[in-house]
């Protein structure tokens, strides 16, 4: 898988793949992200990609041509199965939708600041819209990053463990069950019995009946 990554500030995006389980899955050559700087594509000697909203008010917005630079370059190397713009008002993401991505071959994500981007790039060249949560972030940078983590967690051999995604909260659209380490016993405090019982029909058995208690308890929802 490629990622493709447009933002106006590449060093917020530096250190979320220059660690742990993405930077890993980038050295194993499973995936590939490329930040491109949209300043690199501004008009002019300042560089401008950004200017005021007609019919006034307040806040910038991203002009369209420096975006519609970058995508055409990028799209002149290689052609993009989605190009993702990260909003507050774009469809909620979930792990379905990182099910999805993460069988896709070549990624573009554009994060938004300001107030946004213009309008007609959204209609253009924007093919899904995704916001991270109901509040506002700065920009689309952190959304991006979530996103990234969330698919390549799921690419085929990221994780040590193959069936370690497998069981995460939400696959099932149950909450994943209560985990404990050693020591089995701490100031008193044990692990529910049957973990140290040696009976894996009746651990799994466990297991399920706590997902789907800990669901009813805190996400009824996923079981609608
Ligand atoms: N940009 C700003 N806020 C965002 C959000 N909640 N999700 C995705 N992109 C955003």
């Amino acid at each position: 898988m490629r990622i493709d990554i447009i933002t106006a500030l590449p060093k917020l995006l530096e250190s979320p793949f220059s660690d742990s389980i993405l930077q890993r899955a980038i050295d194993r050559k499973l995936v590939e992200v490329h930040l491109h700087n949209l300043r690199d594509y501004g008009i002019g000697k300042h560089k401008q990609i950004d200017d005021y909203q007609f019919g006034g008010g307040a806040g910038m917005v991203m002009m369209l041509e420096p975006i519609h630079r970058c995508i055409e370059k990028l799209q002149k190397e290689r052609t993009y199965d989605e190009i993702i713009y990260m909003t507050p008002d774009g469809s909620r993401f979930d792990q379905k939708t990182a099910n999805a991505l993460s069988l896709k071959g070549n990624i573009m994500i554009l994060c938004g600041h300001y107030k946004g981007i213009d309008q007609r790039a959204r209609d253009l060249w924007i093919t899904r819209e995704i916001s991270i949560g109901d509040y506002v972030l700065s920009g689309g940078e952190l959304a991006a990053a979530v996103v990234c983590d969330a698919v390549i967690r799921l690419l085929p051999g990221v994780l040590n463990d193959e069936t370690s995604a497998l069981t995460d909260s939400f696959q099932d659209n149950l909450l994943a069950p209560p985990v404990y380490t050693r020591p089995s016993e701490y100031e008193g405090i044990t692990v529910p019995s049957v973990l140290t019982s040696g009976n894996f029909a009746a651990i799994e058995a466990w297991r399920e009946d706590q997902a789907i208690k800990r669901t009813k308890e805190r996400r009824p929802d996923l079981l609608e």
